[in-house]
């Protein structure tokens, strides 16, 4: 649909490609990642996330040089040290995309409307919220770090420790702050968006323009500045209530000079990564998720000397790609037929004493509970709706 190549990158990386390009003060590479020495006394790491595994891929194979766009998905798993909770494991697994070339708001727009159009075609469009917000260009970023240092200050030792070492190393993520008490004092913090230089205004203008264009529903969030250091300009996420305190399910941003920091061509380029576990929660959440092992026919066979028959007529179902369960407990009708209704089975197929007799099968929808008798030769015809 939107034409993104597969790229696949390793587990295991250099522990200084994420100390580069992450952030040394992120909570990912300050406390999160698993990292140790290997028998060449190198630091290496469990992938934390991919853009950083992405980028340094981009510039390791020139990829750049097939093509001044480059538009790449990937999916695959990922490891933070952080405290297990719902919706946030130590291994999780994420789905995204990177677009490398363009430094134009089509191209964030264009990658917001990935996220969002996946995310709809799994029917969750109702119960997200996608926040964008943009955080300028580095001299913008400059100039408001100290206006916003210079508002903390007076009132630093109200802050938290945590929010203290931020001050002195990255003031905008305190920004990020969860707690009510740091909400209030930062409500009259200078924003952001007062230091946007015109090129800055126009590229988050025109992205908002798009967005609206494609019915993409959105607020700003002027606080949104991600715990990633490597964002300029665009950052946005899509959260749902549904999930709680870990409510993001989507989050990326721009970031225009990450391929140059570890080491490529000057190369702008924008994307997202989704958590998949998230996701699936929202999907049990809202009964979106088909049980996947159901059988669309459970096979209740009740006499022993029918277990041939019965194996044989399963067979000639399977081979037709309809999924059957056999039991082979050689348990009771009731519990057999509990056990169907339990599996939420689409057919039972039950083949008793006279069934076998007359060379008959009786076909039971569990659904509607309806059943007939039919020719073992003529059951195959019972199955339309399976095939
Ligand atoms: P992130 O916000 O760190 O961004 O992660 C993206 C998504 O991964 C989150 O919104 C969440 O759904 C999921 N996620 C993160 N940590 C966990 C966890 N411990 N357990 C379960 N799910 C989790 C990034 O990773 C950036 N690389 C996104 C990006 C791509 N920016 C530009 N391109």
């Amino acid at each position: 649909m939107f034409s993104f190549k597969e790229i696949r990158t390793p587990i295991i990386e250099e522990s200084k490609l994420f100390s580069r390009s992450v952030g040394e003060d992120s909570d990912i590479v300050s406390k999160e990642m698993y990292t140790w020495k290997d028998l060449d006394n190198k630091n290496i790491t469990l992938r934390p996330e991919y853009t950083a595994p992405v980028v340094r891929s981009f510039i390791q194979h020139n990829l750049g040089a097939n093509s001044s766009l480059q538009r790449l998905y990937y999916i695959g798993p990922l490891f933070r040290r952080e405290r297990p909770q719902k919706g946030r494991q130590r291994q999780f697994n994420q789905f995204g995309v990177e677009a490398f070339g363009s430094p134009h708001p089509e191209q964030d727009a264009e990658v917001i409307s990935v996220g969002w159009k996946i995310l709809e075609d799994l029917g969750l469009k109702n119960s997200l919220m996608l926040k964008i917000n943009s955080i300028g260009s580095n001299n913008c970023r400059k100039s408001y770090r100290s206006a916003l240092k210079d508002f903390i200050r007076p009132n630093l030792d109200l802050f938290s420790i945590t929010s203290q070492k931020r001050f002195k190393n990255n003031p905008l993520r305190i920004l990020d702050s969860k707690s009510e008490s740091e909400k209030i004092l930062l409500e009259d913090a200078p924003k952001i968006s007062d230091f946007y230089s015109d090129a800055d205004e126009e590229h988050f203008s025109e992205l908002r323009k798009y967005l609206k264009k494609m019915n993409i529903p959105f607020s700003i969030d002027t606080r949104l500045v991600r715990g990633l250091d490597y964002y300029t300009r665009t950052t946005f996420e899509i959260t749902s209530d549904i999930l709680g305190a870990q409510d993001a399910v989507l989050g990326g941003g721009r970031y225009d000079e990450l391929v140059e920091t570890l080491g490529g061509k000057p190369t702008p380029a924008v994307g997202f990564a989704a958590g998949i576990e998230r996701i699936i929660i929202l999907m049990k959440n809202k009964k979106l998720l088909k049980n996947k092992n159901s059988p669309d026919v459970y096979f209740s066979c009740l006499e022993n000397n029918g277990l041939s028959i019965a194996l044989s007529l399963s067979k000639k179902l399977r081979d037709l790609g309809i999924i059957v369960q056999m039991n082979t407990l050689r348990k009771s009708m009731k519990a057999q037929l509990r056990e169907a209704n339990k599996l939420e089975a689409k057919y039972a197929v039950i083949l008793g004493d006279s069934e076998i007799k007359n060379k008959e099968v009786i076909i039971k929808n569990l659904k509607d509970g309806k059943q007939l008798k039919v020719s073992q030769s003529e059951m195959m015809d019972n199955f339309s709706d399976l095939t």
